[in-house]
């Protein structure tokens, strides 16, 4: 059975005093959340000491929003897999669309990080999706087959268990514009089925594949009623624990 997980991507969000808060909110309204459903969050890298610290006891995940391709050395301004596992993070995402887009993360770099996330623990939030020019020539589930075939079918199927796909049509990321349920049910099922045709069925059925792009309180509960979605990427909204809450409670 695949799990049902709200992530909140809070990107180059609040101060740490800021962060701190918001952890602080949503560990304080955890109990309103269905037992069945997973809460995680991806503070910045400064944060995640502190908000280490406030998840403590909580059932909450702590992920990051990135990390090294090496495991340590001269690398200036890099953060090694290890050093996350090593301050209690669980997660961390890689391959969002920003990473690909303005820091040239192509596949060879995501399967690096990748492994390095494994070799220390860490599962993967692992971000697909297609941009609008690709939608408009038609060309969307070429695209996110290829960002899935590149990156996830290097890995040995037993590595699937700690991997978390997030579909995330880059033109829904930040702009208020989601995608319709139709569209977004329309593509998690084909992932669903590039995996099994890899995988297998039993792999593709157990992969969680999280939606995100503008989902909010006002439209989680048709989204999270498709078939194959299993919950959501959340970006601006996690950054209001009550917004982050009622997303999680949209089951
Ligand atoms: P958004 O971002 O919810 O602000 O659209 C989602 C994401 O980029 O993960």
């Amino acid at each position: 059975m695949r799990k049902k997980i709200v992530a909140g991507n809070w990107k180059m969000n609040t101060s740490v005093a800021e962060g701190v808060e918001l952890a602080k909110g949503i560990v304080a309204k955890v109990a309103e959340i269905s037992k069945g459903v997973t809460l995680i969050i991806a503070p910045p890298f400064t944060h995640l000491v502190p908000v280490a610290e406030v998840l403590k006891g909580s059932p909450i995940g702590l992920s990051a929003q990135n990390c090294a391709t090496e495991p340590k050395g001269a690398f200036t301004g890099e953060v090694s897999a290890a050093m996350l596992k090593g301050i209690g993070c669980n997660y961390t995402i890689l391959g969002h669309s920003e990473r690909r887009e303005y820091y040239g993360e192509n596949a060879d770099k995501l399967t690096k990080k990748i492994a390095m996330a494994f070799e220390n623990g860490l599962k993967v939030i692992y971000c697909v999706g297609e941009k609008l020019e690709d939608r408009n020539f038609n060309q969307h589930f070429d695209v996110v087959s290829k960002q899935i075939s590149d990156v996830l079918f290097t890995l040995a199927p037993e590595k699937m268990a700690n991997v978390i796909i997030a579909y995330e049509p880059v033109w829904a990321i930040g702009t208020g514009e989601t995608a319709t349920a139709e569209q977004a049910q329309e593509m998690h099922a084909f992932i669903r089925s590039t995996l099994s045709a890899h995988f297998g069925e039993k792999i593709a059925e157990n992969t969680t594949v999280l939606y995100g792009g503008s989902c909010k309180p006002s439209n989680a509960k048709e989204l999270f009623a498709c078939p194959d979605i299993d919950g959501g990427l959340i970006g601006g909204a996690s950054l209001k624990a009550d917004d982050f809450i009622a997303i999680a409670q949209a089951w």
